[in-house]
């Protein structure tokens, strides 16, 4: 694999529904490029965790802002992990059940608001940052945008691979309805609903490997002219 060298400030925004690939490929990114990770799925994921941990109901806008709140106060965000109150939390936000749980409390305006400082000074320099919105809210000034999106049935196999790789017994039907419905809640809410930018890049990844995604990203970031290979002679990827 070919190292890169950023040219120059390279915010790179990654949006796209649950299980088009965008964790993986944002990770992959910001390896190649030695850029820092932004998961901005995490601060919703945290701010649902809080409010389940203390049992209040997510669809309670007082309590959601006052915990979105508490994120954007606390929370250590940084290099694809976050901490709060000094423990690492990643761990504890993966499960489905908070996935579900923050895909409500993010339908609420007021939340999204309270995140979004944070996400914007996370991002003053270089980065990788991935979500919903990113490309049309949270950096509509980034330099490169890319939307990865892959067929509701290929999204839910490989949740449904990834559950069971670690022991679970899903059931693939199950995952389906509930991609179907999260999606349709990130797609249809009235605050930054999830939708590619008018200049993002579309990437289909239901029949692409990672290695395959990363490099299409690779390449049309050299064809941009926003980095290039270390070597400086060849571009392996392009
Ligand atoms: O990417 P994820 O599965 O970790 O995100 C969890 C939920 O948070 C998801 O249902 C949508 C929401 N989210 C959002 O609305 N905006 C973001 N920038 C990131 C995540």
């Amino acid at each position: 694999m070919s190292a890169w060298r950023v040219r120059k400030r390279l915010r790179v925004a990654i949006d796209g529904p649950s299980g088009a690939g965008k964790g993986t490929a944002a990770r992959m990114l910001a390896e190649a490029l030695s850029l820092p990770l932004l998961d901005t799925g995490l601060l919703y994921r945290l701010t649902a965790h809080l409010l389940h941990a203390r049992g209040l109901d997510p669809e309670n806008e007082a309590a959601a802002v006052a915990a979105a709140e508490e994120v954007a106060a606390r929370a250590d965000w940084r290099k694809g992990e976050i901490f709060f109150a000094g423990e690492p939390m990643h761990d504890r936000l993966r499960d489905e059940a908070i996935g579900a749980l923050a895909s409500r409390v993010a339908a609420i305006d007021a939340v999204r608001k309270a995140l979004l400082p944070l996400q914007r000074r996370a991002a003053a320099q270089s980065c990788v940052m991935d979500g919903r919105d990113i490309g049309t809210v949270v950096l509509p000034d980034a330099e490169a945008k890319f939307f990865l999106t892959a067929s509701l049935r290929e999204r839910a196999r490989r949740r449904w691979a990834q559950l069971k790789a670690i022991g679970a017994d899903p059931d693939l039907e199950e995952i389906v309805a509930e991609m179907r419905a999260r999606d349709e809640r990130d797609r249809s809410r009235k605050s930054s609903p999830l939708a590619p930018a008018p200049e993002a890049i579309v990437i289909d990844t239901t029949t692409m490997r990672p290695d395959e995604v990363l490099d299409r990203m690779l390449t049309i970031l050299a064809r941009r002219g926003h980095i290039e290979p270390l070597s400086g002679a060849t571009n392996e990827g392009g």
